[in-house]
């Protein structure tokens, strides 16, 4: 099967004849909002997660979640079963869809956008990830809501090739003296064994994968503390980790020019990755 099939308000199509208004507000003001979740085999990795923070994303926006939870994985596993592929993620976005008159007022009347197609990660090669990556430090510009997973993604657009400019994969977003998170993924800092990560706030985007390595973290004897991250203390960490769903968990290894610790994937995050690893495989088996 090579064809690449999308949904489209109900709709199963392949991807060139699935199309959308250009009076939709998903394009005209960024007005929407999405999930990336992973798939190992058939199987959506933490998809409740995924759909509690889509809700959470709506219900911010004021809009109505168009399908039930089971009906979200009925869609989800058709369009998985249509497309090839093992190693994936299911993106979803939702749109407050066209309106004949652009006005930021919102139309009640108005049906929403729903795309999903399925996206192509592929497996994360672990001596790839090993080698880590680099980061600088940059002043988090963005709003009050970035709790809300926001289809509007252009100041972290600009983040990003703020980081691509200096030469290095990434940024370490800063607000007021403290951690955020990435331009895409969250923060983990590894000081004398313990794992340090943000609270959520309306600064950061409460990530599933963070949640995840919490929580298996602390079932194998890991201990975690969730607090505020001041900048200075990333000189000092033994690890740093980014982690989203598409990259898992990224060490970083150098920031502002400078190594950290030794400039190598830490102990801390080798446990880490490989107990990680296993949950997948277990998912993928189950
Ligand atoms: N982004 N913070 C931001 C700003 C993100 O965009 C993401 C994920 C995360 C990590 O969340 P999670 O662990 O649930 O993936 C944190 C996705 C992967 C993306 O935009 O492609």
């Amino acid at each position: 099967m090579s064809e690449k099939i999308v949904f489209l308000n109900g709709e199963y199509l392949p991807v060139e004849q699935a199309t959308v208004s250009v009076l939709d507000r998903g394009f005209l003001f960024g007005d929407g909002v999405y999930e990336v979740i992973p798939v190992f085999g058939l199987k959506p990795l933490r998809v409740d997660e995924h759909l509690q923070r889509l809700q959470n994303s709506l219900s911010r926006i004021s809009m109505d979640n168009p399908y039930e939870v089971e009906e979200w994985k009925r869609i989800f596993d058709e369009l998985l079963e249509r497309n090839s592929g093992d190693d994936r993620a299911i993106y979803l976005q939702i749109t407050r869809g066209a309106h004949p008159v652009r006005d930021l007022k919102i139309q009640p009347e108005n049906q929403p956008t729903i795309f999903i197609m399925v996206l192509q990660v592929g497996a994360v090669n672990m001596s790839d990830l090993e080698k880590g990556i680099e980061t600088v430090t940059i002043d988090d510009f963005r709003w009050h809501a970035c709790d809300i997973k926001s289809i509007s993604l252009v100041a972290n657009v600009m983040l990003r090739e703020q980081a691509t400019q200096s030469g290095v994969v990434d940024a370490i977003l800063i607000r007021d003296g403290y951690v955020t998170e990435g331009t895409a993924s969250n923060l983990i800092m590894v000081k004398d064994g313990v794992l340090y990560t943000p609270p959520t706030s309306q600064h950061l985007l409460p990530g599933i994968t963070r949640d995840l390595v919490l929580e298996l973290a602390q079932e194998n004897g890991v201990e975690c503390e969730v607090r505020q991250i001041a900048e200075a203390e990333l000189e000092s960490a033994d690890e740093i980790w980014l982690t989203s769903s598409t990259r898992e968990i990224a060490p970083v290894i150098r920031l502002n020019g400078k190594d950290v610790a030794d400039a190598k994937a830490g102990p801390v995050w080798k446990i880490m990755i490989n107990i990680y690893q296993q949950y997948k495989q277990e998912l993928r088996q189950a």
